[in-house]
């Protein structure tokens, strides 16, 4: 297979992929409001596997709040989508969102639905207009049910 898909193939895998996985995804899926908007970071390097949703981070949100310097430099984040190996237990150790996220400088790891709350199968990415309303179109409605 060639490595890059155009965009309207890979969405429509997109679907298929969410179609198939539709059942499993069913419990996630309906359980709460997905969030995700132009400039969201999505990170899923672990939580598909570990069975948790992938984790949204709104970049924009935090990028009017702190200079890039601080994350980028200071924290270390490199700057790629899913270039960081982020897991839990660097995060309770204070590394990475977890350098502010300890309930002093912003609220604390114990509220993991913030974190993640992408929709699962949703791959390593970061949120463009254009491929997200591809996407829109492409998934099937089972997978985008608000009933
Ligand atoms: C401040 C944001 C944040 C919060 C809060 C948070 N997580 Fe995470 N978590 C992450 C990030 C980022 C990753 C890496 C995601 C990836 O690459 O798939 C991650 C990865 C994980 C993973 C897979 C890797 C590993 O460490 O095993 C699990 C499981 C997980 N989180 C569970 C939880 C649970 C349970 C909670 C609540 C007690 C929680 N998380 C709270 C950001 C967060
Ligand atoms: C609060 C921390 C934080 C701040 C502040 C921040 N970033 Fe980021 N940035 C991140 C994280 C986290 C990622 C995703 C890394 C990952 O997925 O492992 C990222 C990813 C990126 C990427 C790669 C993805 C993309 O959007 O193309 C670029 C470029 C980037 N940041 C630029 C900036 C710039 C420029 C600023 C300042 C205007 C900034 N960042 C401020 C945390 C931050
Ligand atoms: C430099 C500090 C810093 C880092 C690093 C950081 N955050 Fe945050 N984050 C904040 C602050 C401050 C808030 C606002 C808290 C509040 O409103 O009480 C916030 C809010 C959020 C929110 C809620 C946004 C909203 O719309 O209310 C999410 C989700 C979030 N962070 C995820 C993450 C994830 C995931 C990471 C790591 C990839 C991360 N953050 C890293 C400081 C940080």
């Amino acid at each position: 297979m060639e490595k890059i898909s155009p965009p309207g193939l890979r969405a429509r895998l997109v679907g298929l992929l969410l179609a198939a996985t539709a059942c499993a995804g069913l419990f996630f899926a309906q359980s709460d409001p997905v969030r995700a908007e132009y400039g969201d970071v999505v990170i899923n390097n672990h939580s598909d596997a570990a069975g948790v949703r992938p984790v949204v981070f709104p970049h924009w949100f935090h990028r009017v709040r702190f200079r890039c310097k601080v994350c980028h430099s200071d924290l270390g984040f490199k700057f790629q989508a899913g270039g960081n190996d982020i897991n839990m237990v660097k995060i309770i150790d204070g590394q990475f969102c977890g350098a502010c996220h300890n309930g002093s400088v912003a609220w604390s790891v114990e509220n993991c639905d913030l974190c993640h709350s992408g929709k699962p199968n949703t791959p390593t990415q970061v949120h463009e207009s254009t491929i997200q309303s591809l996407v829109g179109t492409a998934a099937p409605p089972a997978a985008n049910a608000k009933r």
